[in-house]
């Protein structure tokens, strides 16, 4: 299989675009930031004509499969009534009622572009909430790459300090400083250290944000009765607890983690999957807090937001999502559930320490010994550069996996796809 043509498009990139990319993390894609043509159902296509099945679904958003028609078509019609008006229109009404109606917490909602401008929002309510100035986060979780979220997402074992009581440590050149003095980082899944951290800082605590699954590293779920035992801590101190379902919502049920785990957070954050590809976030949440903005106490901005496409991809979507007792989710769930109970088995016959975790819309698969893995630390022990091998040689069989161990499914996918991919991660792993 060549990336010849990737490698070509890379350097040429390389002289007009700032690193040959426009996201970061895809400048860390092994051995080339790949090119890509097209991309069709559970199927992409890149430029040296190599076909994929594709398990990256662009970092999660594609829930549907690449280019869905029946979101396409809706995204047609409403590009022929306009594009943005930057004023309401009734569509938005409709998407915020179908909140209201699968999502938990949500009894009022607003619309953004990205998850980043979405997690900032609910902080900044928190804050306001409260009156209070620091908020806790989680080591290993990712809430965007705004100044006051980037920290502490994968900070090298030199710097990271103490296991119960983790630095607030800066992602990047750049990062005001001062951010750092207003995070508490705490390892997640770690109930206990969470009690014991609110009885002695309680007064300086705006409110929780976390992953209810840690999807942005291992993808690891929450213990039994940690997100209860969060939601009463909570409640008892009035301390809003925020879900970023940024990756959980839409996927691993129409309602998110929040529905999935029947624990209700007091605001979330969603994008990715709400609307099958089309760039659009949102920030949720119980009338009090969202109240702060509906009264105009919280500033929430953005020239895009509400944009029509945005808006028709989500209603597309989400009603496409709601048809059959919610066929798509009952499909994806058991696809992801196949896929990870087969890889589990190949393991096993190859005695090959692989350890898969998740909910089955995604999950995580990576080398270790270890027979569970329950919060960031715990992936010190993933063999990275070992996972990068079987990743190419799933690339080589024509099957596209992200590097860092996360698996997304689509309702595209079938089960002969999964069949395929198990007889060829098979072949792949013999290799490894
Ligand atoms: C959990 C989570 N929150 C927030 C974000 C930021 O979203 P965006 O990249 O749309 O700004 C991401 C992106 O991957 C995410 O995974």
């Amino acid at each position: 299989m060549s990336l010849n043509e990737s490698q070509k498009l890379f350097e040429r990139a390389q002289m007009s675009l700032a690193g040959g990319v426009s996201s970061h993390f895809r400048a860390l894609d092994k051995p080339t930031p790949q090119f890509f043509e097209k991309a069709k159902g559970a199927y992409i296509w890149d430029v040296d004509g190599n076909k994929y099945l594709d398990f990256a679904l662009s970092q999660g958003p594609m829930i549907l499969g690449h280019s869905p028609s029946p979101v396409l078509k809706a995204v047609k019609q409403e590009m022929n009534r306009g594009l943005l008006f930057a004023g309401q229109h009734l569509p938005e009404i409709e998407l915020a009622e179908l909140f209201q109606k699968h999502v938990p917490c949500a009894d009022l909602t607003r619309f953004s572009l990205t998850g980043s401008e979405a997690t900032q929002t609910a902080i900044r309510v928190a804050r306001a909430y409260t009156g209070k100035k620091k908020y806790i986060k989680f080591e290993g979780q990712y809430h965007g790459w705004f100044d006051s979220t980037l920290i502490s997402v994968a900070p090298s074992k030199e710097i990271r300090g103490p296991l119960k009581s983790p630095n607030s440590v800066g992602m990047t050149k750049g990062q005001m400083e001062s951010v750092l003095d207003e995070v508490i980082v705490l390892p997640w899944n770690n109930l206990a250290v969470l009690k014991r951290t609110i009885k002695e800082r309680e007064n300086e605590v705006a409110g929780i944000i976390m992953e209810p699954v840690m999807c942005n590293c291992g993808c690891i779920p929450p213990l039994p009765g940690y997100l209860e035992g969060v939601r009463e801590l909570c409640d008892k101190k009035d301390i809003p607890l925020i879900f970023d379902e940024i990756i959980t919502g839409f996927r691993c049920a129409l309602g998110g983690a929040q529905a999935h785990f029947g624990v209700t957070p007091d605001m979330a954050t969603f994008g990715k999957a709400m609307a099958a590809g089309f760039p659009i976030s949102a920030i949720c949440g119980k009338r009090k807090f969202m109240e702060l903005i509906a009264r105009g106490e919280v500033m929430h901005a953005g020239t895009f937001n509400s944009y029509n496409i945005g808006i028709a991809a989500s209603l597309a979507t989400i009603q496409l999502m709601s048809q059959n007792r919610q066929e798509v989710h009952r499909h994806i769930r058991k696809l992801g559930k196949s896929l990870m109970s087969g890889i589990r088995r190949i393991a096993r016959k190859q005695k090959k320490p692989l350890l898969v975790q998740g909910l089955g819309p995604m999950f995580h698969v990576g080398f270790t010994s270890s027979k569970e893995v329950t919060s960031f630390r715990d992936c010190d022990n993933y063999d990275g550069a070992r996972y990068g091998q079987l990743v190419s040689g799933m690339r080589e069989r024509g099957v596209r996996l992200i590097g860092r161990g996360i698996w997304y499914v689509s309702a595209a996918h079938t089960e002969q796809h999964v069949e395929q991919t198990l007889a060829l991660f098979e072949d792949a792993l013999r290799n490894v």
